[in-house]
């Protein structure tokens, strides 16, 4: 048995989480930042990283007792290393070296990226990762700071698809959501506002679909593009909106559903095309916007019979701990632990291999 230690700090959410073997989560603390960013309508780097040096000790206290363990019982630490905002993360990994050096713990540098991927198998009992039936696995990430689809077959090599050429799509409704005045973040107030709106009343862009008669390039099969969506939403506002900027109560839901449903629509259209050429046999949807109801509900309904669907769960959705203590387990399994001197990356590096298969 193996117990690993997740801590995650690469954005606005300080998570401690405690995971047994790989998938059984027995704790996972979040301190959400989120009412400190909002004033400013997005993540301020500087000011995440002063929260995190706060909530760090209260949330592994937090983690450790609710996983009703001490430090002693902890076989290894994994800390997300990127990418992220480096303020954020620096301090997170500055922590979890401190904590491996003061109790002789083993310790490895976590890529966010491939944490969101393996957030769709925690708490699972069938093991589908281990199961060769799964592969070709094709995995969406989509969150504030991703939107990129990744091949990943039987033997752990992993192949980047595609990805977003200008914002993601969370990225796309958080700023569609501050041009609408709903708040921050815009994922989930948009889903709510969009509730009982008509999601066909206005067409917004779905850029590099092969959609409006603009066909689609070849090198931009599996990219994605979010800023058109965007700017098409500033354009329908300000033809729309009253003398104070503000769009009329009677128009807002059916722009919010109509704007959720281009972003939808360019998510699943994309990925189910992918899954198609490369006939893969299970299609993970993970990260933030992965949380989405109208997402999942898409998904649901269009996935082919013969495809395994994982949605992670909502609660592995979001940023958390326990995704990358999860890949701890794979790196401790195999004993390869990070030296002190591994520093934090902004930027997804290219992934050639996913290091949770043999
Ligand atoms: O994975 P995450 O917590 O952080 C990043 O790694 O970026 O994702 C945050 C993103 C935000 O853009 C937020 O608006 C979006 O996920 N999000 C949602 C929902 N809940 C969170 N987007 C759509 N619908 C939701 N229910
Ligand atoms: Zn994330």
């Amino acid at each position: 048995m193996a117990l690993v230690l997740g801590i995650e700090s690469s954005c606005d959410e300080t998570a401690v989480a405690v995971v047994r073997d790989g998938y059984d989560v027995l704790s996972n603390s979040v301190a959400s930042q989120i009412a400190k960013h909002a004033a400013h309508g997005g993540v301020v780097p500087e000011l995440a990283a002063r929260e995190h040096l706060t909530a760090l000790i209260p949330t592994l206290q937090e983690a450790l007792s609710n996983a009703r363990v001490t430090l002693s019982d902890i076989d290894a630490i994994a800390v997300t290393q990127g990418p992220g905002l480096i303020p954020a993360l620096l301090v997170g990994l500055s922590f979890a070296k401190g904590l491996a050096l003061g109790n002789n713990i083993a310790y490895v540098g976590v890529n966010h990226f491939i944490g969101h991927i393996y957030g769709a198998f925690l708490d699972e009992a069938n093991r589908a990762l281990e199961d060769k039936a799964s592969y070709p696995l094709l995995a969406l990430v989509v969150s504030g700071g991703h939107t990129s689809l990744m091949l990943i077959d039987e033997h752990g090599q992993s192949t980047a698809l595609g990805y977003t050429i200008d914002d993601a799509a969370g990225e796309a409704l958080d700023k569609g959501a501050k041009l609408l005045n709903l708040g921050y973040p815009g994922g989930p107030v948009m889903q709510k506002t969009a509730e009982g709106g008509d999601p066909h009343r206005f067409e917004f862009p779905r850029p590099l679909t092969g959609a409006a008669g603009k066909p689609l390039a070849e090198e931009n099969r599996y990219n994605f593009s979010f800023s058109g969506i965007k700017t098409a939403l500033l354009y329908h506002v300000k033809k729309y909106a009253d003398s104070e900027g503000r769009l009329p109560e009677s128009l807002l839901k059916d722009t919010v559903a109509s704007y959720q449903e281009a972003v939808v629509d360019v998510l699943t259209r994309k990925t189910l095309a992918a899954a198609k050429d490369t006939n893969a046999k299970t299609i993970v949807v993970a990260g933030g916007v992965a949380c989405n109801s109208v997402l999942r509900e898409r998904f649901e309904k269009l996935t082919p019979p013969g495809v395994r669907l994982r949605l992670a769960p909502r609660k592995y959705c979001t940023d958390n701990a326990a995704m990358i203590g999860g890949v701890g387990y794979h790196y401790w399994k195999r004993g390869e632990f990070s030296t002190f001197d591994i520093d934090s990356y902004a930027r997804l590096p290219q992934i050639t291999r996913i290091p949770f298969l043999a």
